[in-house]
């Protein structure tokens, strides 16, 4: 039995990564997905490789007019929106003594504005609906506890597992629930990116921090977009309906809570 039969979704950030995985397994579990990402030719390359359940939509989260836009699409495309994703994120590494004001305020801007305001968008549109829905965020194993480099965004994560927190206590009065995953160290092209600043700051050898962030998993292995779609599903379906402000960890063993 397909978990997501006629459920529409949106997923912010899905033209590749997590998120696109995310939409991929949405899709085969029956649902209508809209690929929301600033990228808009890759958001389109992912919905046709998706197929016929997939459709892209421009969406830059740090824009008010363009979150409403994309809201609005899904609305008039799918009759509605059921499920949140809430994936698109930026990530950037500096020592304290060397984080600059622009880092600070575009990762705030994308991975906390825009979490919250994305939500606050979907949620608006799922009261005038009245059918509920189901709104995870992407939170990371970095959002429950700091990492010398890496202050700005472990402080946007921990940002989103409390906005997870309030925004579920605050939504399910309407039948919606709030929800956040966090992954420990996903690999890709994000990570190519992580493991590229880390070569920088650490004097490491490309791919060096990859391989020693893999060796500490406790599972063994980096995980893959792959390894965290159940968890993306179960979320979005009718068995999470009980389920309301939690962050749950899909990282291989890394964390306990
Ligand atoms: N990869 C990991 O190891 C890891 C670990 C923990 C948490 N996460 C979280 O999971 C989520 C997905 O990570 P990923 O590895 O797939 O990232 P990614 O960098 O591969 O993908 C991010 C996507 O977001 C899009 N995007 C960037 N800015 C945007 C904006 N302003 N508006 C809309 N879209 C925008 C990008 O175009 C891209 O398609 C993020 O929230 C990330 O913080 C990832």
């Amino acid at each position: 039995m397909m978990r997501l039969e006629g459920k529409s979704a949106l997923i912010t950030g899905a033209a590749r990564g997590i998120g696109k995985a995310f939409a991929a397994r949405y899709a085969e579990e029956g649902a209508t997905v809209a690929i929301g990402d600033i990228n808009l030719a890759g958001a389109e390359e992912t919905a046709n490789e998706i197929g016929p359940n997939a459709y892209a939509v421009e969406l830059d989260v740090t824009s008010q007019a363009s979150i409403d836009a994309a809201i609005a699409a899904v609305e008039l495309k799918a009759g509605g929106l059921d499920i949140l994703v809430n994936n698109a994120a930026l990530f950037d590494l500096a020592p304290i003594t060397e984080i600059s004001r622009e880092s600070y305020q575009r990762l705030f801007d994308i991975n906390v504005a825009g979490t919250l305001f994305t939500m606050q968008a979907a949620a608006r549109s799922m009261i005038a609906r009245g059918k509920g829905g189901k709104i995870i965020n992407m939170a990371s194993q970095a959002g429950r506890r700091g990492e010398a480099l890496v202050g700005v965004y472990c402080a946007t994560k921990a940002a989103v597992i409390s906005l997870t927190q309030s925004a579920g206590l605050n939504l399910i009065q309407h039948g919606i629930n709030v929800n956040a995953i966090a992954p420990g160290v996903v690999d890709g092209e994000h990570w190519d990116g992580v493991d590229a600043l880390f070569a920088r700051y650490e004097g490491l050898k490309p791919g060096q921090k990859k391989a020693e962030v893999g060796a500490a998993v406790p599972y063994g292995r980096m995980g893959t977009a792959e390894d965290l779609a159940g968890m993306a599903v179960f979320l979005a379906s009718g068995d999470a309906d009980y389920i309301v402000s939690q962050t749950y960890n899909v990282d291989g063993g890394n964390w306990m809570s």
